[in-house]
């Protein structure tokens, strides 16, 4: 007989979204989720919300020092029992045209979606099947990249560029991470509602060129962004993939997904520079 599954979870980012939505979501199958906040105020009000089977983990995934003393205090607490998964959620875009975004905001967008995302696979790898003598079935990882993880639109170049990065170190991951049993999965969502519409500003690049582009470009794109897939639907079909005993490796969840991914995909990228000219 196989070993059991674990139901401990760790996800990174649970303050808001998409990571809060599928803390909550999990918790309510029956899952203990040690969620990642960077302010311990986020911690203690999502214990009172969510109960007794969540527990806050605090570190920034650009915090080498923060994510291995959290992995410390995880394999403690878990006393010798396993991670059923590994959620990699905490992210971050910073928009803006390139020939303006300043390089310490590009370097920022790929400290962490990508190397956070690194660190914590890293530091938290021992506890999904790494260690001798596991005791439950290897654990999951779930990386979540984005559309823009295969299409790259204008003033997103670092996300996006960090989004097909996570791409292909999930792909590396998974080849690498076979010989312990870990899947590598990657969620790759359109657009979701939750906050991440409301963040960033594009004020500073009002003095350039390319204001009216950002503008035209912005509210298109926050428009739907903000009649994307509802939170409670995404974080259902998330923990469906990962309760799913064979996941596919990748999965697309997006809104209207023929012609919000599978045209666009199949244009091509001329077709598409078109598309972006005449919105700009
Ligand atoms: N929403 C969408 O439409 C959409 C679409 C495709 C992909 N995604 C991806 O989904 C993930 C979650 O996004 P979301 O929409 O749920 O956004 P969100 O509501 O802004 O949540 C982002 C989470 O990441 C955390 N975070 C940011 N920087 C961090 C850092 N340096 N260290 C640790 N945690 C950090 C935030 O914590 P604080 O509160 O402390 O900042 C927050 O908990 C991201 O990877 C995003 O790229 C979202």
């Amino acid at each position: 007989m196989g070993k059991e599954k674990s139901k401990n979870i760790l996800i990174t980012g649970v303050s808001t979204g998409i990571g809060y939505g599928v803390a909550k979501e999990l918790i309510g199958r029956g899952y203990t989720i040690f969620g990642s906040v960077r302010k311990m105020e986020d911690g203690n009000r999502l214990q009172q919300e969510l109960g007794s089977n969540f527990k806050p983990l605090q570190f920034d995934v650009t915090d080498q020092e923060a994510i291995d003393r959290s992995a410390k205090e995880l394999t403690f607490l878990l006393q010798g029992q396993g991670l059923g998964a590994a959620i990699n959620n905490a992210g971050v875009s910073m928009s803006g045209p390139l020939e303006h975004l300043p390089m310490e905001d590009f370097i920022y967008n790929f400290d962490v979606n990508v190397f956070g995302l690194l660190r914590v696979t890293k530091a938290f790898l021992p506890l999904l099947g790494v260690q001798p003598n596991h005791p439950s079935s290897p654990g999951r990882i779930l990386n979540i990249s984005s559309v823009a993880g295969k299409m790259a639109a204008p003033f997103l170049g670092a996300y996006s560029g960090s989004k097909h990065a996570v791409e292909a170190l999930s792909h590396t991951m998974r080849r690498e991470f076979q010989r312990y049993g870990i899947e590598v999965v990657i969620i790759a969502p359109g657009p979701v509602q939750t906050p991440i519409w409301d963040k960033g500003s594009m004020e500073r690049f009002e003095k350039t060129l390319y204001i009216k582009s950002l503008i035209n470009f912005f509210t298109w794109f926050t428009k739907e962004g903000k009649r994307g897939i509802t939170l409670e639907s995404f974080s259902k079909q998330l923990a469906d993939i990962l309760e799913k005993d064979k996941p596919a490796l990748r999965y697309a969840l997006v809104k209207d997904k023929f012609k919000n991914w599978t045209v666009p995909r199949l244009l091509g990228d001329r077709a598409m520079d078109d598309f972006f000219k005449k919105m700009l």
